[in-house]
């Protein structure tokens, strides 16, 4: 390559990486360029603490903390950064720490580790690490931390599981005051606050539970977790720095060469050397951050042979103030020029620093803190993203960019609209290097404002980003000069040039807003098909966002000088943006009582067994098993088209590649072996000649690991022949007729005829559509098989909630005989359903591989294959009519159900149904003819998702009621209330509802959340705020629990009582966080008589359990729960005499005794539901076993002219029988309302008119984060309601808890409504779910809306489309 001529005059030349983790110095003789410094943690160091959730930096997953000595300014710098792009190589002379280093269950946890494992905040465990990371980092950077810096640490992590609440309020404690108050009380007494149970808040009197004055009922609580027993944090514990890395700067000064096979990495540490290098190579890549580049080498393949990395060049490194502002060196991180800015901020003029404040404003919604710990300005700029945050901001400031090369030395260019000279692409010329950019102050009558608008507020890419840069004629609003910049609205970020000029001269008024308005339409055009879809939202957000700007300015103006109030008050609220605030929260439950004995963990808010051990990083997930000898890795060639011929596939080149061992097909087995399924073996194993969806699995290609395996499957060509049609959409289906020939199915009860027929009743018609949903479990699928060599016997590792069924389709696509087939799951990272049948994806052709060589094969899905490959919750479209009174009781309902499939039927019929049973919510209606149908789309094959179709179903529901009450001009609350089921009620599939507590429910959240008063707030509150408006919406729910399939309602369970007394139990379900195992540890408990310290739960596995069902339909603690008491009381039985004889021993004696008396110390149990079965072709029998009931209200706030929104508060009242453990039923409440509050308002897949997936990864698909949890929540669980039909009186609530999260859609769709009476229009709006900020945005019609014509539907192809 000819690249030693930079290298030759450097000083000391290094090739070797020297680095410390968690205290212990590494040495790398060879790094790889191309090495993650999580790929090294977890290969290479064998730390597997931290996880692999994206590899994009989008859900904080892999956070450790590095460690770096500043010798300017003699301190040492902790940053939480994302391993999964961080190269290794950029580690040299840091430190890094990870999870395993803070503390360990072996000897002491930290108190980060403690705090979330007590407080309930870790449920499946596999975000746990980044989070405890993320907080570690904050703790260790700031002596005194504030809320604020919380929520700023967590915008870069994501967990799927808790619902978030829990984990703030376990890190809450970290805030000063409550930490500095236990450090004076000392805590050596256990109690604080002089609470009795020692439980208290340090607050004191002033504790904002004790002010709610929330409940004064002894026998119930709203502590879930005992402070007190917190260890208190003493920073002086901390481990030290590595002492070499601050007394010596040797490794600073190391000009640094690194040669991959593919990759040479420099370290240049003057700019000499640096422009030297650049010269040399053109095609360099200069790396700070990664964050870009990290994405397209992992994602878009692409290989830089030559990288640059200048973070020890000094001048890129400096911020320095010149005579106009502030000279930012290009490879500042942002974190350190948010940092800087702020100092200057405080010392200088306020109006100086407008600028500086603009880009800090920014900051805060730019990525997550992990990357703005380490990605640079000067890679925002040359990547040149039209989506861009900053280059908005700093074209709309025109700043000046110096740049350098070795031939053409030094030369200036301003960021105006030249800049840019296409996509991704820019004038600066291929030697040169971005050394620095100057970001001038502002001037006095200067103002700068910018928005963004992205479809999360944290940690989003932007939809349009506008800023708005104006100076005023002095002392005056009378325009000198404004740039108006936007990103989002072109391939390059634009500067509306026209626009800004045609405003020069005017006053800051409403005329000129017309005009700016008029000018921006024409001269921010988007054709209707351009990428990025959205197109009438993101034209109506360059105005609305600048009106937003011009409301800002203009208070600011009347504020400094103009000292007039330019903006009305009811218009004023248009200016601002939405902050979260510290959220507040109550959680209520009984109290087990004083009699019952402490051994007995039934109905205590205990921790998750597992929660120590993933704070810690010791949970084991199926990637993190330790590598097997010879042990090999699989990678997947999948369809690139979704309905072709495959003409040919050739795996020739692959594998001719060094180190590839296999390639397996549908060649490699039987058509019949290739035919697979949950229930109907309809899709095929490897596709064999055609394709039907993007994402089937065509071959795979074994190799010795993961790099090779993944490289060698995309060199193998697959040849396609298209077909037609491509059916994406529910709509499609419906035009083609494209349905699984097992539906149409109807449920009938009574004659909706005479309803109808009625001229007295109100006739309603309408239907409502709903999107699917992406399960985003935090671990991907992953598998590990390992064959026995002998017997045919084959052990797999999996992550699925089904293991008995991988074992099954194993043994079918093998031919090998189940008992010789073991599955084992120690436990998910999540599956949320994603896990109950898709799992076989990847688990059959692991097996298959691992038989056919004989040797241990494994993978584990990266994120972006996971989302294409294993399908998601059902899109539902349905259609109704319903018939009412004149009062608004709901009479009849004729209502189609449609699901979209996708390519093969997995479990959509039962989801079909579940929506079929659920459609009528928790309302009574008398006559029903309700059909359910199953589209057959070329989409990957959708499946269950938490609520498998009942969410879909109560939302028809929802909607229908609310349609009644609009056309009776009803509030919905006074129809919801009449409608809802009583006892005895009959359901249209005539099951009698018992112990309905429905009305319970209703009234207790009612009187909790303090509705009617709210109700007065939202209208005062909406009659003085035009670009504000609140709602509020209460939902009532009735799941039903079963699985719907009667032969699946059954449990099994194994006790071994070892002599020693300790207890080995195991049973059917699986593990993925909802803490069934801790329930089933608890059941022991309680039947046993023993402490839950002496009953352990390995693992699932089908050679303990046999035959079991998939761990879902909310139903695992119910069915193994009874199968776990039933195998105990045998065992008690067989103790009983011995017990008798020796009435004052101990379990241990007990056990003993009956050991040596010979009898036997393991029994199984098993549970059949008894009484339960449905016949779909009469209407008769009883699909589900008893109801799980709750009601939310929730009340929001949106903005009308940006879309955006947030969840001011929410109230919960569930019904959950006897909880068996309150502190996880009501982590599963939390979880599953914010998983479905991602459904309901913001998570959206994105797929092409061609059935591609857009949206593969945390960047372009958002679940809810940190800030979106709703400022309140109030979570109670009824009183005094023992289920007789589940184990100790108990209740399921995986799923039902999902649904009530539509309150928030609900309160949306209020909040629009009085939008819409203030601009005068039409109450009646199609809305689909999810609420995304661009459908708010849209339904908020205004004079904006207004001036934007629609293209003609059909007139053009979309860049997506909704399936
Ligand atoms: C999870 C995630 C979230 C993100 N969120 C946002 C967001 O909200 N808003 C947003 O705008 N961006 C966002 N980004 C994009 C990215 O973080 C930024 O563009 C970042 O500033 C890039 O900096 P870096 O140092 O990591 O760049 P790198 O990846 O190190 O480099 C990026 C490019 O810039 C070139 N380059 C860097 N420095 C120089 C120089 N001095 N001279 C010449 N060329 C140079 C490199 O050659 C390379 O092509 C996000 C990225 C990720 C992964
Ligand atoms: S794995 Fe690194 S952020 Fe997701
Ligand atoms: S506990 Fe956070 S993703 Fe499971």
């Amino acid at each position: 390559m000819g690249m030693n001529n930079a290298d030759e005059d450097a000083g000391e030349v290094c090739s070797e990486l020297v680095f410390y983790v968690n205290g212990k110095k590494v040495i790398e003789p060879n790094p790889n360029p191309e090495w993650t410094l999580l790929w090294y943690l977890r290969k290479k160091l064998r730390l597997t603490g931290t996880k692999l959730g994206c590899a994009e930096g989008g859900c904080g997953a892999c956070t450790v903390m590095v460690s770096k000595y500043n010798r300017k300014e003699k301190k040492i710098i902790h940053l939480a950064v994302n391993a999964c792009l961080a190269p290794v190589c950029a580690m040299h002379g840091l430190a890094v720490t990870t999870v395993e280093g803070i503390g360990t269950t072996k000897t002491r946890l930290h108190p980060v580790q403690e705090r979330i494992a007590k407080a309930h905040g870790s449920q499946c465990g596999f975000c746990t690490p980044g989070i405890v990371m993320s907080m570690y980092s904050l703790i260790r950077s700031i002596p005194k931390i504030s809320y604020a810096d919380m929520e700023v640490a967590f915008q870069g992590n994501l967990c799927r599981c808790t619902g978030y609440r829990a984990i703030i309020e376990g890190y809450k404690t970290f805030i000063e005051d409550w930490e500095s108050q236990r450090i004076t009380n000392g805590i050596s007494n256990g109690k604080l606050n002089g609470d009795s149970n020692g439980i208290g808040c340090a607050m004191g009197k002033d504790c904002c539970k004790l002010k709610d004055n929330k409940s004064n009922d002894q026998s119930e609580t709203e502590y879930i977790f005992d402070k007190s027993s917190f260890l208190p944090y003493d920073p002086s514990q901390e481990p030290i720095f590595p002492p070499e890395l601050k007394l010596s700067s040797v490794y600073d000064d190391q000009f640094l060469i690194y040669r991959g096979n593919k990759t040479v990495w420099y370290r240049p540490t003057d700019l000499n050397s640096m422009l030297k290098l650049k010269n040399q190579h053109p095609d360099a890549k200069i790396v700070v951050g990664n964050t870009e580049v990290g994405v397209e080498v992992k994602f878009k393949h692409c290989v830089y042979p030559v990288i640059i990395m200048p973070n020890c060049v000094p001048e890129m490194n400096a911020i320095i103030e010149n005579e106009t502002g502030l000279e930012v060196g290009a490879a500042v991180t942002l974190m350190e020029m948010e940092n800087t800015f702020r100092k200057y901020i405080n010392n200088l003029p306020r109006y100086k620093t407008r600028t500086l404040s603009t880009i800090i404003e920014m900051l805060n919604w730019f990525a997550g803190k992990q990357i703005r710990n380490v990605a640079a300005v000067g890679g925002n700029i040359m990547t040149g993203s039209p989506i861009s945050d900053l280059n908005p901001i700093l074209m709309s400031l025109r700043v000046k960019l110096n740049l350098l090369s070795k031939a053409g030395g030094h030369r200036s260019v301003l960021m105006d609209e030249t800049f840019f000279t296409g996509y991704r692409r820019n004038v600066v010329k291929q030697d040169e290097i971005l050394l620095s950019i100057e970001i001038p102050y502002s001037k006095r009558y200067q103002y700068i404002k910018a928005y963004k608008q992205a479809k999360r507020r944290e940690d989003d890419i932007s939809i349009v980003t506008a800023s708005v840069n104006v100076e005023f004629e002095n002392n005056s609003n009378v325009i000198k000069n404004i740039t108006l910049a936007f990103g989002g609205m072109a391939p390059v970020t634009k500067i509306a040039t026209k626009s800004s000029q045609s405003l020069v001269g005017m006053k800051w008024d409403e005329q000129m807003l017309e005009k700016a308005y008029a000018n921006m339409i024409e001269e921010l055009p988007l054709i209707p098909s351009a990428p990025g879809g959205n197109i009438q939202f993101r034209r109506a957000l360059t105005m609305s966002l600048f009106l937003k700007a011009y409301l800002a300015i203009a208070k600011q103006m009347s504020k400094d000088y103009i000292h007039d109030d330019l903006i009305k008050p009811y218009h004023s609220s248009g200016a601002e943006q939405f902050h979260g605030s510290m959220p507040k929260s109550s959680q209520y439950f009984e109290l087990v009582g004083d009699k019952q004995v402490k051994s007995d963990a039934v109905g205590r808010p205990i921790t998750h067994v597992s929660a120590f051990k993933q704070v810690t990083g010791e949970a084991i997930y199926c990637d993190d098993m330790p590598s097997v000898e010879g042990e090999l890795y699989l990678a997947f060639v999948l369809s690139t088209k979704a309905h072709a011929k495959i003409l040919s596939v050739d795996p020739q080149k692959a594998l001719e590649q060094p180190g590839v061992v296999a390639f397996f097909s549908a060649k490699d087995v039987t058509p019949e072996q290739n035919l697979i399924g949950p229930i109907f073996h309809d899709e095929e194993l490897f596709a064999t000649e055609k394709v039907v969806s993007q994402g089937q699995t065509i071959g795979v290609i074994v190799a010795q690991d993961q790099a090779t395996a993944q490289a060698a499957a995309r060199s193998v060509k697959v040849e396609y022949e298209e077909l037609q049609p491509i059916i994406v959409t529910i709509e499609d289906a419906i035009k083609h007729n494209s349905f699984y020939k097992q539906f149409p199915k109807t449920i009938k009860r009574g004659n909706v005829k005479p309803a109808f027929d009625d001229p007295n009743n109100v006739i309603i018609e309408g239907q409502c559509r709903m999107g699917g949903q992406e399960h985003f479990y935090l671990e991907t699928h992953a598998a590990f098989a390992i064959p026995k060599k002998e017997d045919d016997e084959l052990e797999i590792f999996c992550s699925s909630q089904h293991p008995s069924e991988i074992a099954k389709l194993t043994s079918h696509i093998l031919h090998v005989p189940m008992n010789r087939i073991v599955a084992r799951v120690k436990r998910m990272g999540g599956g949320f359903g994603g896990k109950e049948s898709r799992g076989m994806l990847v688990g059959l052709p692991v097996a298959l591989a691992a038989h056919k060589l004989q040797k241990p094969v494994r993978c584990m899905l990266d994120r972006d294959e996971d989302m294409m490959m294993t399908g998601t919750r059902h899109p539902f479209l349905i259609k109704y009519k319903v018939a009412a009174t004149k009062e608004g009781k709901m009479l009849a309902a004729v209502v189609n159900i449609y699901n979209n499939g996708g390519y093969s039927i997995d479990l959509s019929g039962p989801v079909v149904e579940r929506a079929m049973f659920h459609f009528e919510n928790a309302y009574y209606i008398p006559n029903v003819e309700v059909t359910g149908h199953v589209c057959k789309t070329n989409l990957p094959s959708n499946t269950a998702f938490r609520g498998f179709g009942g969410p879909q179903g109560m939302f028809g529901a929802e909607n229908m009621l609310r349609d009644v009450a609009f056309k009776l001009g009803k509030d919905p609350i006074e129809l919801s209330k009449l409608n809802l089921y009583e006892e005895n009620s009959t359901t249209h599939y005539g099951q009698v509802l018992t112990h309905c507590t429905l009305q319970r429910c209703w009234d207790e959240c009612v009187e909790k959340s303090n509705l009617a008063q709210r109700k007065v707030d939202i209208e005062n509150f909406n009659k003085q705020h035009r670009w504000r408006k609140r709602g509020i919406a209460i939902i009532p729910t009735k799941f039903g629990i079963a699985f719907t399939e009667k032969l699946l309602n059954q449990a099994g369970a194994l006790v071994i009582i070892y002599v020693d007394g300790s207890v080995l139990l195991s049973h059917g379900g699986t593990e993925m966080g909802q803490g069934l195992h801790t329930k089933m540890i608890q059941v022991a408990s309680r039947t046993l008589g023993v402490d839950i310290s002496k009953i352990h739960i390995s693992e699932t596995s089908t050679d303990k359990v046999p035959n079991t069902s998939a761990t879902a339909a909310s139903a695992g603690s119910d069915l193994n729960g009874m199968a776990v008491l039933e195998a105990c009381q045998t065992i008690m039985k067989r103790l009983q005499p011995f017990k008798d004889k020796n009435p004052n021993g101990k379990w241990e004696d007990w056990v003993s005794a009956a050991y040596v008396a010979r009898v036997s110390l393991s029994a199984t149990g098993f549970h059949a539901t008894p009484d339960i079965g449905y016949d779909f072709k009469n209407n008769t029998g009883k699909p589900f076993n008893y109801f799980t009931f709750g009601v939310a209200c929730t009340e929001v706030e949106i903005d009308c002219l940006s879309g955006d929104h947030l969840v001011i508060r929410t109230d919960i009242v569930m019904d959950l029988g006897e909880s068996i453990n309150p502190a996880i039923d009501i982590g599963q409440i939390e979880g599953a309302f914010i998983q479905g509050y991602g459904l309901f308002t913001m998570e959206e897949l994105i797929y092409s008119p061609t059935g591609t997936l857009y949206s593969r990864g945390p960047g372009a698909y958002k679940i809810p984060g940190f800030g979106d949890i709703p400022q309140e929540f109030n979570v109670s669980l009824l009183k005094g309601a023992p289920n007789p039909r589940a184990v100790y009186s108990s209740k399921a609530v995986g799923e039902p808890p999902l649904f009530l999260a539509s309150s928030a859609y609900f309160a949306i769709k209020e909040a629009i409504c009085a939008a819409r009476k203030d601009a005068g229009v039409s109450l009646e709006f199609p809305f689909e779910a999810p609420a995304t900020s661009a459908r708010i945005r849209m339904a908020c019609e205004d004079h904006i809306t207004k001036k934007l014509s629609a293209p003609e539907p059909g007139s053009f192809v979309p860049w997506n489309v909704v399936p």
